[in-house]
């Protein structure tokens, strides 16, 4: 196999240049230590496909290398059991016991020194054929767990079946669906998904998010304006409904569309046409519409802050999307696509998932749902050079695992309400970096109540 690594473990430098030389010159990447020390700190930060080691050498030879390697893992970062590459040993003449001991501490095979060259590079090759057929057989898997899911969406959890279910019945139709779910549960995935599997697939697909834009500029950017319509409208605009025409228009946060527009927009998905800012003249368009929201907006319809005619009209098909902590049986399947997804953008070999690090990340509760947990498998790419992804590679609150439910502990004085409120509310808007409409999510507020708190504590 062309370019495959080999890590030569050879104290005699001569004898480790001429194997070098060998397999180079056969297109072979060879890297060199001269003990097995310096071979299980190369192996720390590199895969090597092969490794090929003496047995005699000062410091930690042949025997210890291939006990660290093979004996069980009581390494404290767990290198011993995850890298295991095949191991050819060379052993000195007349010591085929030593060979023996090796073949049975999990040497793949021995060569006797001073060895032939052909031999080795046969050796090498078969060696490789082999592995590289494991890989094929393992990416074969994956592949099949993969199908598990549905198109890009991945999990076989029960409540992810009927999801699919439910995009492959909705698909085939243009009803106007609803999506729920806790943020970075997939709405935006399973909605391209529906878009994709729909007849309307090779028309757009128009996504906008109502929470992130003014209410001021919400009519326009949705039903579109003639030039002149307002100061500033220096051009005609389409709003998305426009732009969506033929296709499916997604629009996230639908909670957020302010009461006074809302019998404007009833009125453009029930005649399917639109009236842009400045004109008299309704525009009619064809449109499948996916709404998504991730407030409970019946209460929002009890709270008076939607309207219930509105509401019927979006609620016509419902998918609520499960959050992540209650399909724990996902997280191995989705941990894995993100490990092959970023050693693909990362350009080096997929990690391997520690089992202890796999049990907490199962074990964990995914506030942020399938974004956080793709967050986290970026991150073991970015910050560790390491070929595993170990418990220490994890972020300390994936690691620390299921937290006491009250750490708040005051001391002496219990703080006054407002004092607390006023932090919580700081809390919020840091964590949210700014982002009113997701302080008052995660507050279980709405923005005006947001904005009200905001100048009573003058943090606007
Ligand atoms: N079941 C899944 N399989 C594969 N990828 C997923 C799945 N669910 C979510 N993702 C990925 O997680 C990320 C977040 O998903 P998405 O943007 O669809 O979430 P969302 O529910 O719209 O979140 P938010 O409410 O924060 O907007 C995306 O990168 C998406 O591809
Ligand atoms: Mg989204």
């Amino acid at each position: 196999m062309q370019h495959a690594r080999i890590l030569l473990v050879e104290d005699e430098i001569n004898m480790a240049r001429t194997l070098a030389k060998i397999l180079e010159r056969k297109g072979y990447r060879v890297a060199t230590a001269s003990n097995g020390e310096e071979a299980v700190a190369h192996l720390k930060t590199e895969r090597p496909d092969v490794i090929v080691t003496d047995l005699n050498m000062p410091v930690m030879d042949g025997m210890a290398l291939l006990r660290h390697l093979r004996g069980p893992d009581d390494s404290d970062d767990g290198t011993r059991r995850l890298l295991t590459p095949p191991t050819v040993v060379l052993t000195g003449h007349g010591s085929t016991h030593a060979a023996v001991e090796a073949m049975k501490m999990g040497a793949y095979d021995y060569l006797v020194k001073p060895c032939n060259p052909d031999e080795l590079l046969m050796t090498l090759d078969q060696i490789l054929r082999v592995s590289q057929l494991e890989r094929e057989n393992e990416r074969l898997r994956a592949e099949v767990a993969r199908h598990q899911g549905f198109g890009e969406i991945i999990g076989h959890s029960a409540a992810m079946r009927e999801v699919y279910t439910m995009i492959a019945a909705v698909a085939g139709n243009d009803s106007s669906i609803l999506i729920t779910g806790e943020s970075g549960t997939g709405k935006e995935l399973v909605a391209r998904t529906i878009h994709d599997r729909s007849a309307r697939a090779e028309q757009p697909f128009v996504a906008m998010n109502c929470g992130a834009v003014s209410d001021t500029l919400l009519d326009s950017q949705l039903f579109g304006h003639k030039r002149g319509a307002f100061t500033g409208a220096i051009a005609e605009h389409d709003g998305v409904f426009q732009a969506a025409n033929g296709g499916s228009l997604f629009l996230d946060e639908i909670a957020e569309i302010p009461l006074a527009l809302q019998p404007k927009f009833l009125r453009a998905i029930q005649e399917r046409e639109v009236v842009p800012l400045g004109t008299h003249r309704p525009v009619s368009v064809d449109i499948r519409l996916i709404a998504v929201t991730n407030r409970d907006l019946e209460q929002e319809v009890s709270a008076g802050r939607f309207r219930s005619d509105l509401f019927y009209r979006l609620n016509v098909v419902h998918l609520e999307l499960p959050p992540l902590r209650e399909r724990r049986e996902d997280v191995p399947a989705l941990a894995q696509h993100y490990v092959a997804r970023y050693a693909d953008a990362f350009n080096v070999e997929p990690k391997i998932i520690d089992p202890e690090a796999l049990d907490r990340l199962t074990g964990y509760d995914w506030p942020g749902n399938v974004r956080e947990l793709q967050n986290v498998i970026e991150r073991c790419f970015a910050l560790a050079p390491a070929a595993h992804i170990d418990l220490a590679s994890l972020p300390a609150s994936v690691r620390s695992g299921p937290r006491p439910t009250s750490g708040m502990d005051f001391g002496e004085e219990v703080p006054s309400l407002a004092a607390m409120e006023r932090e919580l509310i700081v809390a919020a808007l840091r964590k949210s970096a700014g982002n009113k409409n997701q302080a008052a999510r995660a507050l279980g507020i709405d923005r005006q109540r947001l904005y009200r708190k905001l100048e009573k504590y003058d943090l606007a």
